[in-house]
């Protein structure tokens, strides 16, 4: 019964079967020699016999059982679940800081009674040039800096196309902002081939550069949640007359370019079918990277681009989904 003990897997169990009840085991042949005993003797020694036989197969069934526990206890510690174990943790996404900035330029100047529209990205020549009294021979049609699909189709240079499309579609009075991707053949630290601007359009009877002016100033201290010194620079766009640039002043005190803005040309206008003479138009072109640079202090346009868990968890909890 020692040899029993040691068994430790059903095979070997088997054979240990096989060697002490089977064919070739003494104990079968005992019983075959059965029949050549006296009858009484013959029942004495099958008594005997069958309790030998009886007891081994007990011992058997006993250890196949513990064999078969065994074997299940180990597949249950194998899938044991500790339920003292803390959880893991699951981290919750936050907002784009990109996707924030647009979503406070959206929210003042829809206080302000703007409505914000959309246009495509995929735009024709006409909405992107033409209609926006861009020549033919200006530098951004140039093959440098616009990405051409083919003759008549580009992809967006500027949301000011979309300008065009509100134009055409509503009826004036217009408070519009248009914010949206925007492409150029452009890359370094401070150029992305894809970033962001939010247009404005304002269409009334009685409208100014002053109010313009003020609006922008005002969106500039309410953006940056401080008091900066803003300065406007004469500039040049096709689409407007008097054109001008918003310029900051940041720490250093060097003047960053952060906004185009102007009276609408009324050459536009009359694209349009709006009567220059009744209605003045006034519009600006916000570059929503820029402000997100000055505000968390960012010097490399690429960092918002480059997925990196590391940098886009500085702006947790800056805006809630
Ligand atoms: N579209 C111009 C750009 O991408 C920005 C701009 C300038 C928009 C003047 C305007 C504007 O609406 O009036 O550089």
């Amino acid at each position: 019964m020692y040899e029993i003990k040691k068994i430790d897997d059903i095979t070997s169990l088997n054979n240990f079967k096989s060697k002490y009840l089977g064919k070739n085991s003494v104990l079968c042949f005992y019983f075959s020699k059965l029949i050549t005993l006296e009858i009484s003797e013959r029942i004495q020694c099958s008594v005997f016999l069958n309790s030998c036989k009886k007891k081994i197969q007990d011992k058997i069934n006993y250890k196949k059982k513990k064999l078969q526990d065994n074997q299940l206890n180990q597949q249950k510690n194998k899938h044991f679940l500790d339920c003292t174990l803390p959880g893991r943790k699951i981290e919750k996404g936050n907002l784009h800081p990109l996707t924030v900035i647009i979503n406070e330029i959206k929210k003042f100047f829809n206080y302000l009674g703007f409505k914000t529209f959309y246009g495509p990205e995929i735009e024709s020549t006409y909405y992107n040039f033409d209609a926006l009294n861009i020549p033919n021979d200006h530098p951004t049609k140039s093959m440098n800096d616009t990405f051409w699909f083919d003759i008549n189709h580009v992809l967006r240079t500027q949301t000011s196309s979309v300008q065009i499309r509100i134009l055409e579609k509503y009826s004036v009075p217009i408070r519009a902002i248009v914010p949206g991707k925007v492409y150029r053949r452009d890359y370094d630290h401070t150029h992305t081939p894809m970033f962001h601007q939010v247009e404005g359009l304002i269409v009334d009877t009685s409208i100014s550069f002053s109010h313009l002016k003020w609006i922008l100033e005002n969106f500039i201290v309410k953006i940056l949640n401080k008091n900066v010194k803003v300065r406007f620079r004469s500039s040049y766009f096709p689409f407007t007359c008097p054109s001008a640039e918003m310029d900051i002043q940041d720490k250093h005190g060097k003047w960053l370019e952060i906004l185009g803005c102007g009276m609408v040309h009324p050459n536009v206008l009359k694209y349009c079918n709006i009567d220059s003479n009744t209605y003045l138009a006034c519009a600006f072109g916000i570059g929503v990277e820029r402000i997100a640079m000055l505000k968390y202090a960012v010097s490399d346009i690429r960092y918002f681009f480059e997925n990196d868990i590391r940098f886009l968890k500085q702006f947790y909890n800056s805006e809630k989904y």
